[in-house]
C-alpha cells in the first residue's frame, strides 16, 4: 500500500503555539515536523520533500514570505499556507502572489486551519486528476442540461466533472446569456449536495439596503418593516449550494461580510447579536472583469482570491459556432413538447444562424429558435424568413468580400458605412467592449474609433 500520510512542516517562532498546533495536526493524522525559524525551515526543506508547509508570516530573521518562496521554488507542487497576524491580510495576499496556496489569520480555530488545508489538498488532487482526465479521449456532448461539443465546452465538461463532487468555491465568468446559471446548477446537481437546496440570489437585482437582509436574514425589529425573524438565502441553502450572481456589484461592506462567510462559514442576521453557522457551497458568477475591479480598488482582493478558487470561464457563443446546430436541436426538442413530427431547419437558415455573432449568446439563440417555431406553425421546416431580421442579414455581411454591383447600382457611402459599422461592432464584441483593444484590432486610434462609433450610430 502506498504511504498516504501527509508530511507537514510547521514553522512558528512561538514555541507553545507551535506545540499546540503540531499536536492537533498530529491528532488528525498529519506527520508533523517543527521549525522555530525561517533559517531552520529552509535548511530542513533542502533535504526532505514535504507535502505541506505552514509558516507564520512574521518570523525573526528570514521571514515567512522568504520561506514560502524557497519552498515553492524547490517543490512547485508543495502546499504552502501562511499564518498572518491580525489585520495583515495584505501581506497574506502578497504571500499568495509568491506562491502560497492559502492563508489563515491569527487568531484562528484549528477547524479553520483544517478547512484551508483540506481545500488546498483537494485542489492539488484536482490538478492531477484533471491532467489524467484530459488524457482520456472521451467525448461528451452534455452535462446535466448544458449542451456543447466544441473544444472549449468539452474542456468545460471535464472540469465540471472534477469539481462537482468537491466543496470548492467556484467563480463563473462569462458574457450575458453564456449559461452561467445553468452551469452552476449542473455543478450542484452532480455533487454530494444535490439532495439539498440550490438557492440563487442575483446581487444586482436587489437594492443594496435590502441585499444584506436577503442574504443573511434579519431578526424582528432590525429595521422598519422587519416584523418577524427571517432566514436569509444563506441559511436556506444550508447543506446545499448558494449561487451569488453578479457578485461584482456588492458594496464593500457586504464584500467584507461575504469574505467572513467564506473563511469561517458564519455571519450574523441583520440586527442579531448572535452568530449563525452555515454549511454551504458558494458558487459566484459575474460578467464584469473582477480582476480589473480589484486593480481599480472596487473589489476586495482577498475576497477575489477566496471566490476564484476554481475559475470557470464560459466562452461566448461566437467563439464556438460548431455548438449552434446542437443547441438548436436541443431547444427544438424541448419546444416540441410531444408534437408528432419534429421540425427541421433548412440549411440556409442554419447557415445564417451560424454566421450571426449572437451578442446575447445562448439566451438570444434560444429566443430566436422559440420565435421561429411559432412563426413556422403548420410547416415542417424552419426557413430563413422565420429568423429575426438581424440574423437573416448575417450571411449578407459575411459575404461582403464577394461584393457584386447590382444592376441598378448601390449607395456607396451607405454600403461602406454598413461594413464599417459591422466591423467595429465585431471588434468591440471580440474585445468585450474594450475600445482601446478594438481600435488596435482595426489599426485605428482609439479616438478615431470613438468618433466613428458616434457618427455611425447617430441617425442622419
Ligand atoms: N450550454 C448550454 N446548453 C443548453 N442551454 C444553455 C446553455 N447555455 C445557456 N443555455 C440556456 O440559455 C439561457 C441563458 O442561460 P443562463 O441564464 O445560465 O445565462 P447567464 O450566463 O446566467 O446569463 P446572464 O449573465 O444574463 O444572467 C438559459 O435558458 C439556459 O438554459
Ligand atoms: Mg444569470
Amino acid at each position: 500500500m502506498p504511504d498516504t500520510t501527509k508530511h507537514l512542516l510547521l514553522v512558528e517562532d512561538e514555541a507553545p503555539l507551535r506545540q499546540a498546533i503540531a499536536e492537533q495536526l498530529s491528532d488528525r493524522g498529519y506527520h508533523v515536523e517543527q521549525a522555530e525559524s525561517g533559517e531552520a525551515a529552509i535548511a530542513r526543506l533542502a533535504d526532505f520533500a514535504f507535502d505541506i508547509i505552514i509558516t507564520d508570516l512574521r518570523l525573526p530573521g528570514v521571514d515567512g514570505s522568504a520561506v514560502i518562496e524557497a519552498a515553492v521554488a524547490r517543490y512547485p507542487d508543495i502546499i504552502a499556507i501562511v499564518v498572518t497576524g491580525y489585520g495583515t491580510v495584505k501581506d497574506a495576499v502578497e504571500a499568495i502572489k509568491r506562491g502560497a496556496s492559502d492563508f489563515v489569520s491569527k487568531p484562528f480555530q484549528i477547524d479553520e486551519l483544517l478547512h484551508v488545508l483540506g481545500s488546498s489538498l483537494e485542489q492539488r488532487r484536482l490538478k492531477s486528476e484533471n491532467a489524467y482526465l484530459r488524457s482520456q479521449l472521451e467525448e461528451r456532448y452534455r452535462f446535466e442540461g448544458v449542451v456543447g461539443k466544441s473544444r472549449p465546452m468539452a474542456r468545460l465538461f471535464q472540469l465540471l466533472e472534477t469539481v462537482a463532487p468537491t466543496n470548492s468555491t467556484i467563480l463563473i465568468t462569462g458574457e450575458t446569456g453564456t449559461g452561467k446559471e445553468v452551469v452552476a446548477r449542473a455543478i450542484h446537481l452532480n455533487g454530494p449536495r444535490r439532495m439539498h437546496r440550490f438557492v440563487a440570489l442575483n446581487c444586482s437585482a436587489i437594492p443594496e439596503t435590502l441585499l444584506e437582509a436577503e442574504l443573511f436574514g434579519h431578526v424582528r425589529g432590525a429595521f422598519t418593516g422587519a416584523v418577524g425573524n427571517r432566514q436569509g438565502r444563506l441559511e436556506q441553502a444550508h447543506k446545499g449550494t448558494v449561487f451569488l450572481d453578479e457578485v461584482g456589484t456588492m458594496s464593500s461592506a457586504l464584500q467584507m461580510k461575504l469574505l467572513r462567510v467564506l473563511q469561517e462559514r458564519e455571519f450574523e442576521r441583520v440586527g442579531d447579536s448572535h452568530t449563525t453557522k452555515v454549511d454551504v457551497r458558494v458558487i459566484a458568477a459575474t460578467n464584469s472583469d473582477l480582476a480589473r475591479m480589484v486593480a481599480e480598488g472596487q473589489f476586495r482582493e482577498d475576497l477575489f482570491y477566496r471566490l476564484n478558487v476554481i475559475p470557470v470561464q464560459l466562452p461566448p457563443l461566437r467563439d464556438r459556432k460548431e455548438d449552434i446546430p446542437l443547441l438548436v436541436q436541443h431547444f427544438l426538442a424541448i419546444l416540441r413538447n410531444g408534437a408528432p413530427t419534429a421540425l427541421t431547419v433548412s440549411q440556409e437558415a442554419m447557415r445564417r444562424l451560424m454566421s450571426f455573432s449572437w451578442p446575447g449568446n445562448v439566451r438570444q439563440l434560444e429566443n430566436a429558435v422559440e420565435r421561429a417555431v411559432a412563426l413556422s406553425a403548420g410547416r415542417t421546416q424552419i426557413d430563413v424568413g422565420d429568423l429575426p431580421t438581424e440574423v437573416q442579414k448575417a450571411q449578407e455581411t459575411a459575404l461582403t468580400t464577394a461584393v457584386t454591383l447590382p444592376e441598378d447600382g448601390l449607395d456607396l457611402d451607405a454600403f461602406i458605412a454598413d461594413i464599417e459599422r459591422d466591423l467595429i461592432q465585431r471588434s468591440l464584441e471580440r474585445t468585450g467592449g474594450n475600445k482601446g483593444k478594438a481600435a488596435r484590432l482595426l489599426n485605428l486610434k482609439r479616438t478615431t474609433l470613438v468618433e466613428k462609433l458616434k457618427r455611425l450610430s447617430s441617425p442622419e
